[in-house]
């Protein structure tokens, strides 16, 4: 039975060459609401076997059955089905994943779920548009290139935006013509099955897409090491990516890893200070913090820091905390006990570091993952709190005085995934754009996406680009074609 509307809290089953079935084992694991600690459900612990069966399916739907036969538009009309079934069943999608992670029902109603009809529709129209060229190498010979879609892709994600993350690697791996294995987070895998079943509603033919839920080291492992698997697209810890890319080595898989983050968000003296504010605030608390991009490590500069930390502390008191159900709740549970755990040994690490505690720093009581909004104050950029990735709604902020200072301190980091710039000036905000080692600079803003804009990283937060024309190439190969005209 598929995960229907009715059945749909009691999955138990992979999705395989459009069949819902047990795993070969017949092990099956919890998933978890983590705003009140309960079971949701029983879901399918896939491994090594039912990954092969699912690269089999995905093969033999590569190399036949009816998606090779498609028309790039028939392709292209396809995914545009998908997303406006995905519309069709927002409310649902967003219940799901608010249930299933955490996150409060009104980001998961107004960001993940419409940005991930949106990237399907925005996928959609590069079906058509794949474009090989004529290329006039020599006398006497016709050259040209195609645009060929890779194969079978493995795709791995996080639980921090599960259906969105989904969109941004399925979307533009379908809309080259690729076929696919996915793999979501063990923590949060119910709305990845409703997109399968939304999928199959839709038309997608057998095999296109299959969804193996399971851990990392049994199903992720597996997919990453089959020899029927040419691409591996990754979003999740620095970490596991480079346990990936040592594994891959094997078989020479391609790759584009979406790893972790520490990104800086500058504010200067002379920023609309409201509206740095709020973005401080968005950074780091938008999805409790669970977002690769937050803008961690807050930099401000020094005429203005004393009235800014005022400022951020009064705000973040009024942050209501609670039921993410609640449309009022600006601020969920952290996922499971496991990172709740984690960001509270982060908060104990700055504490003993000497960073000043400005508010939070605690669980709050009761039932449910729920960690106090914290903000640290005279944090070093040296310090484990400035350093490490916490993905908690966890804030360092640092003292800067002028522009070369933040910009050294700023990139004096592993990651490099993002960061964000706050000034009325112009040219300081493009400069320190400029200067800025990251995959994307926000100036004056923080935390936008959008389907046609490329997003990725440098340095440890990894390679390859995903959205946009960039993202729909790296699952394509070019082939080039020599014809003797003499
Ligand atoms: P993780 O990197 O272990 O999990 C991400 C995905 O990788 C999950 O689907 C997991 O099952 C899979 N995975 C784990 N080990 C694997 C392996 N050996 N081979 C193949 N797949 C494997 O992340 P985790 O442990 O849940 O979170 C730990 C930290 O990672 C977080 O505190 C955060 O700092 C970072 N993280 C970053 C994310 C991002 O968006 N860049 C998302 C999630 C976590
Ligand atoms: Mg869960």
């Amino acid at each position: 039975m598929p995960p229907s509307s009715e059945t749909r809290l009691a999955p138990g089953l992979l999705y395989i060459d459009g069949q819902w079935v047990p795993a070969a084992a017949g092990a099956t694991f919890k998933t978890i609401n983590p705003a009140t600690e309960e079971t949701l459900t029983e879901v399918a612990e896939g491994r090594a076997e039912d990954i092969d069966r699912a690269v089999g399916a995905a093969r033999r739907a590569f190399a036949g059955g009816a998606w090779p036969k498609l028309s790039p538009a028939e392709r292209g009309r396809m995914l545009w089905a998908i997303g406006d079934r995905i519309d069709g069943h927002a409310e649902e999608l967003a219940r799901l994943e608010t249930l299933d992670s955490g996150k409060t029902i009104t980001e998961a109603a107004r960001v993940d779920v419409p940005m991930a009809a949106d990237c399907f529709r925005y996928f959609a129209g590069w079906a058509t548009k794949l474009e090989g060229a004529t290329v006039p190498a020599r006398a006497g010979l016709f050259n040209y290139t195609l645009r060929e879609p890779l194969g079978v892709i493995g795709q791995i994600i996080p639980w921090n935006f599960p259906l969105l993350l989904a969109a941004w690697k399925l979307a533009p791996a379908l809309a080259a013509g690729n076929t696919v294995v996915l793999k979501p987070a063990e923590q949060t895998p119910l709305t990845a099955l409703r997109l399968a079943a939304i999928a199959a509603e839709a038309g997608l033919a057998p095999g296109v897409l299959n969804v193996v839920t399971g851990f990392g080291p049994g199903a992720g492992a597996a997919l990453v090491d089959h020899p029927g698997v040419d691409k591996i697209a990754f979003t999740g810890s620095t970490a596991v990516g480079q346990e990936i890319m040592r594994r891959a080595s094997a078989t020479l898989k391609r790759l584009t890893l979406e790893l972790g983050g520490k990104s800086p968000n500058v504010v200067f003296a002379d920023a609309d200070i409201d509206a740095a504010t709020r973005g401080a605030m968005n950074g780091i608390f938008f999805n409790k913090g669970e977002v690769c991009t937050a803008g961690s490590r807050l930099f401000v500069e020094e005429p203005l820091h004393d009235a800014f930390i005022e400022r951020l502390g009064a705000q973040t008191a009024k942050l209501q905390q609670g039921d993410p159900l609640d449309p009022k709740t600006r601020l969920g549970p952290q996922v499971s006990e496991a990172q709740m755990g984690r960001v509270l040994s982060y908060v104990e690490r700055g504490v003993a570091e000497g960073a000043r505690l400005v508010c939070g720093g605690a669980r709050a009581p009761g039932r449910g993952y729920f960690v106090r909004p914290t903000i640290f104050d005279e944090v070093r950029n040296d310090m484990t709190i400035a350093r490490e990735e916490i993905f908690g709604p966890v804030l360092s902020v640092i003292r800067f005085k002028d522009i070369e200072e933040v910009v050294r301190a700023a990139n004096a980091s592993a990651y490099g995934l993002a960061a964000g710039v706050w000034t009325r000036d112009i040219k300081k905000a493009h400069r320190t754009a400029r200067a800025l080692q990251a995959g994307t600079v926000w100036i004056n803003t923080y935390g936008l996406y959008d389907s046609a804009m490329p997003f990725g990283g440098t340095k440890m937060s990894g390679f390859g680009r995903e959205l946009g024309q960039c993202g729909l190439h790296e699952y394509t190969q070019t082939k080039s074609v020599w014809v003797d005209l003499s």
